[in-house]
């Protein structure tokens, strides 16, 4: 359906997209119109309307415009919230002079040119993840973004949820001591994507919270997994190497029979069990471990194993997406870089780009 026979589409914005001139102001010159930070945000799919919800429930942040090809999404967001403009066509978010950011909630191979489009007109921008379809296309933004002193700022959700933010301050404080592993299990039936693999669309968070969680720069990735049904891998199984035999493993699955999503995190002196799908308690701390002394010649190492305490910390229950999209207004108001900017963005997409080569390639080392 074209925007001319779109009935929802607010007539008020298309007329004002024709002042293009305030939206390219740098960012130098960019103030708030009011003391709230406005937004737009271009699709309205299955996880669109969680940024719409959230971005709404924020006080420092105005929802100005949604923006979808589709007239049935518009008809959801505009029963949602009656008076926000409506729009299919994108051109009309990115041209608009009363918007000062620009949500890409769309499928990841339109990521790269709506925020680039974005930036051209001067917005600050919030992508899902991954952020691009390929690294080139990250680097492009960046230096845009640089350039034009705007934000960028990638949906890595999880790093934002209280588990992950608890995981990192115990990472951190050294509770576990030096890191062995770290084994991540995203697994389900479905959703299966039409554009992308298992890899591309699961992996990003477990990929995300690694980069989150273990400072050091990753070495070597290798890939194993398998297409059963739409030519895209459905299955797989990534590795990551990191200096000092550090390894992490993350399983992702669309042919799971059951829903899974734990994390295991080895250390030398402690062992912590996330499991995302409890409740309460869903961070553990193992005080276990493995000790081995050497004594006379390799026949003779002496084994020991320690069982201790097992407690769980408490984690904060706020909303994850609340908590980042509060985070993305406020780097915005104080001109800050957020720590989910576009480079970690492309730190996740290279390890993506050599999860795919390795793939293809059936398990072949690919360094870093
Ligand atoms: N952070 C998370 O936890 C999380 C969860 C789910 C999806 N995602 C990401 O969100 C993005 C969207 O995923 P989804 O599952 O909502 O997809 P979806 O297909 O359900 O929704 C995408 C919407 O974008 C619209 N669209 C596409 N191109 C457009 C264009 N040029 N102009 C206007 N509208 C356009 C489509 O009509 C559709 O309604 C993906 O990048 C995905 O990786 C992130």
């Amino acid at each position: 359906m074209s925007s001319e026979t779109m009935p929802l589409l607010d007539r008020s914005l298309l007329a004002r997209s024709v002042q293009t001139n305030l939206a390219r102001m740098e960012y130098a010159d960019w103030k708030p119109a009011t003391d709230a930070v406005r937004v737009g945000i271009i699709g309205y799919g299955y996880w669109g309307p969680n940024i719409v919800r959230n971005f709404h429930s924020l006080e420092k942040c105005e929802v100005v415009a949604v923006c979808d090809k589709s007239a049935d999404a518009l008809r959801r967001a505009h029963r949602a919230y009656p008076g926000i403009e409506l729009t299919t066509d994108f051109s009309h978010v990115l041209n608009s002079p009363d918007i000062d950011a620009v949500a890409v909630i769309t499928p990841v191979w339109t990521h790269f040119e709506l925020a680039k489009a974005a930036l051209l007109n001067g917005k600050h921008v919030f992508v899902e993840k991954p952020l691009t379809s390929s690294s080139s296309q990250a680097e492009e933004l960046i230096e845009l973004a640089e350039r034009k002193n705007l934000q960028i700022m990638v949906d890595h959700t999880f790093l934002f949820s209280g588990a992950v933010r608890k995981i990192r301050e115990i990472v951190n404080a050294g509770t576990l001591g030096p890191l062995y592993y770290f084994d991540s299990t995203r697994v389900n039936l479905g959703l299966f994507q039409h554009d992308v693999s298992v890899i591309w669309d699961l992996a990003p968070h477990d990929l995300s919270i690694m980069d989150h969680i273990i400072e050091a720069k990753p070495e070597a990735v290798v890939a194993t997994g398998g297409n059963h049904l739409n030519g895209h891998a459905d299955m797989a199984f990534v590795t990551v190497y990191f200096p000092g035999n550090v390894v992490a493993h993350i399983n992702v699955n669309w042919l799971s029979p059951v829903k899974v999503r734990t994390t295991l995190i080895g250390g030398r002196d402690k062992m912590l069990v996330w499991n995302d799908l409890e409740a309460d308690e869903k961070i553990k701390i193992y005080d276990k471990g493995v000790h081995i002394t050497t004594g006379e010649g390799v026949y003779n190492l002496l084994v020991s194993y320690r069982s201790g305490d097992v407690w769980a910390p408490k984690v904060e229950q706020a909303e994850a997406l609340k908590v980042e999209l509060g985070y993305f207004i406020d780097c915005i108001m104080n001109g800050r870089k957020p720590s989910n900017d576009g480079s970690a963005g492309l730190r996740v997409v290279k390890l993506l780009e050599a999860a795919d080569q390795s793939l293809k390639e059936r398990g072949k080392l690919v360094s870093l």
